[in-house]
This record gives C-alpha cells, sequence and structure tokens, in this order.
C-alpha cells in the first residue's frame, strides 16, 4: 500500500508538471484529490490492513496528500500569473506611438461658392428664402406666367410626380411663394437644388443649382438690376468685371435680359473659356411681369421689381477653371480635395 500510494504521488507530480491550462487543474484535483480520486481510493483499502501499519500508512497518505495539495496551490499560481502577463503584454498600450490622424474633410466647391455669394447679397442687405424641391405646377410654372402648353415649358421639362406636382426645374418658384407670404419691400436670394430630364453631359446634369434674386419695393428700375449685378459680378470675379445685359425673353419678367459679365481669365480678350467672345453668360433676369405680381395681389401700379436667376454650379466651374459639371457631383475625394 506504501507502495502505491508512492506511485501515485510520482504520477500525479509527474502529471501536475506537464499542466499549462488553468482549466485542465480541476481535471487533476478530482482525480487525484477528490473524493472518487485516487488518494481517496486507496485509503479505503486502509480497512484491510494489520492495526500497526495502519498509523503509518496514513500518516504517508496525509503527506502524500498535503504535499499535492500544495503543489497545486503553487501551480495554480503560477498559471494565473502567467495568464495576467500574457493579458498585459497582449492589451499593452504604447502611449508615445503617434495617433492616427482621423481624416478631416473639408467644403464641397459649391458650398464654398455658395457661402461666398450669400456674404455678397447679404452685404447688400437681401435675406436668404427657402422653398422646397419637391414642387407643385403651379409655383413652377402657372403663376410665373407659364401656363398649361405654353412652349417655354419644353425647355423646362422635368420629372413629374402627378399631374400637379414635379421636381422644380428652377428657383424661381420661391419667388411667389415669397410674395404670397410677404408684401414688398422684399429683397431675396433663394439659393438650391433644381431638377431637369437632361441628358448628362460636359454642361448638362439633371440635378444642378440656381440662385434666385428678387427685389420688389416701389421705384425700382432696371437701373437697380444692373447697378446689383454689377456689385455682385465684381465681388465675384474681381474688381475690373463688367456686365453687360442682352435682350432676350422670360415670361416672367418683361422686358428680359440675359447678363453677360467679362470673362475674368483672359480680362476680355478672348480665351478658350469664353469661347473667344470676351463674355461669359452667367444668368437671366428682367423686370417681373406685372402678371406675376397680380398672381400674389400685389399692385404692379403700385410696386416693381426685378428677379435674377443664376446657375451656381456654372460660376463654380468659372471660377475655378473646371470644364465638366459632372466632376462637381461624382463626389470623387481626389478632385474635391483641389479646393
Ligand atoms: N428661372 C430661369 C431659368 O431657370 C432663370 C431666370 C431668368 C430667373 C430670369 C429669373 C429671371 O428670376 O428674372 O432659366
Amino acid at each position: 500500500m506504501k507502495a502505491k500510494l508512492e506511485e501515485i504521488r510520482l504520477e500525479a507530480l509527474h502529471a501536475l508538471e506537464g499542466l499549462d491550462e488553468l482549466d485542465k487543474l480541476e481535471e487533476f484535483r478530482l482525480k487525484y484529490l477528490g473524493k472518487k480520486g485516487a488518494l481517496t481510493q486507496v485509503l479505503r483499502g486502509m480497512g484491510g490492513l494489520p492495526a500497526e501499519e495502519r498509523p503509518i500508512v496514513g500518516q504517508i497518505a496525509n503527506e502524500v496528500r498535503n504535499q499535492l495539495e500544495s503543489e497545486l496551490e503553487q501551480k495554480t499560481k503560477d498559471l494565473k500569473e502567467a495568464a495576467l502577463t500574457r493579458r498585459l503584454e497582449a492589451e499593452k498600450i504604447d502611449v508615445t506611438v503617434p495617433g492616427e490622424r482621423p481624416g478631416l474633410g473639408r467644403l464641397h466647391p459649391v458650398t464654398t461658392v455658395l457661402n461666398e455669394l450669400k456674404d455678397i447679397f447679404l452685404g447688400m442687405g437681401f435675406d436668404v428664402a427657402e422653398g422646397p424641391e419637391i414642387e407643385y405646377d403651379y409655383y413652377n410654372f402657372e403663376a410665373l406666367n407659364l401656363p398649361k402648353n405654353h412652349p417655354a415649358r419644353d425647355t423646362q421639362d422635368t420629372f413629374y410626380i402627378d399631374n400637379t406636382i414635379l421636381l422644380r426645374t428652377h428657383t424661381s418658384p420661391v419667388q411667389i411663394r415669397t410674395m404670397e407670404k410677404q408684401k414688398p419691400p422684399i429683397k431675396i436670394i433663394c439659393p438650391g437644388r433644381v431638377y431637369r430630364s437632361d441628358e448628362v453631359d460636359a454642361t448638362h446634369s439633371p440635378i444642378f443649382h440656381q440662385i434666385e434674386g428678387l427685389v420688389v419695393d416701389k421705384g425700382i428700375t432696371m437701373g437697380d438690376l444692373k447697378g446689383v449685378l454689377d456689385v455682385f459680378a465684381k465681388a465675384v470675379f474681381g474688381p475690373e468685371t463688367k456686365t453687360k445685359l442682352r435682350p432676350h425673353h422670360f415670361p416672367f419678367t418683361e422686358p428680359s435680359a440675359e447678363v453677360d459679365v467679362s470673362c475674368a481669365i483672359c480680362k476680355g480678350a478672348g480665351c478658350r473659356v469664353c469661347s473667344y467672345t470676351g463674355w461669359i453668360e452667367i444668368l437671366g433676369a428682367g423686370m417681373v411681369h406685372p402678371r406675376v405680381l397680380e398672381y400674389v395681389n400685389i399692385d404692379p401700379n403700385e410696386y416693381s421689381g426685378f428677379a435674377f436667376g443664376m446657375g451656381l454650379d456654372r460660376i463654380v466651374n468659372i471660377k475655378y477653371g473646371i470644364d465638366d459639371i459632372r466632376l462637381l457631383f461624382e463626389n470623387d475625394i481626389r478632385f474635391l480635395k483641389q479646393f
């Protein structure tokens, strides 16, 4: 029996030495020290021993138990320590390593230019108004003196939601919405997104941006229009910039004009950007048609006004020398990073 205990001691010590996982220690304890373990098994057989041998065997058994228990305790401690060291190693943070810089965005060129234009007009006392992009036919066409079947509707074909609701083709409906709510004096610009069912190419996009302007008060003349546009053009394109009004037709203004600015690139000498004319067309404008004023119950005999509408994307392209409107909508970071 003594030999058996010795054998258990050696086997257990050997097994313990080979253990390297905390999870396995309980299994070890059960196998050697548990109620059904090897040691207990031996002690159960003590009844068959001669009386004088029992205390000796008992003593050895106790010794083996004590030794295994203390070895197990030591092993547990060692493995726990090793696990902690491993974890600390794995979770180590080197606070001296330089941090990763988060990618910092920047304003889209259209936003940058819009902010600049807003500043210019706010400086002249304009307010900023807004209107919906999903618009009634009434505001987009009808009240702007473009009745159903008017041929000028063809140039502004759009996306219809039903017979009366569409995606606005210009920012001009905000003129009507503003005049419905507010009596003169009115002095607003309305920037926003507009839609047309145009094929995409270098100069066309089904989504683009416009800025509308509207001034209504007593005694407003075309001279005021020219003056405002002059200040605007000089502020955007430089102090030498000249403005030119050419007669045109819009159903919602009378008289109407298209407005050119002298080419900022060649100063009027002629270059690729201005198609060698020295001038660049930037907007449509005119005196608000009396019929439009009547639509919103403003007496055209008492009040007059001017309006204008410009393509914001075009201004951006002229300012930055960009020759393809698609670049503004593709949102390629490599392109946008340049501004
Ligand atoms: N709404 C016109 C367009 O999209 C531009 C325009 C022309 C606006 C003359 C005006 C204006 O306010 O008076 O083509």
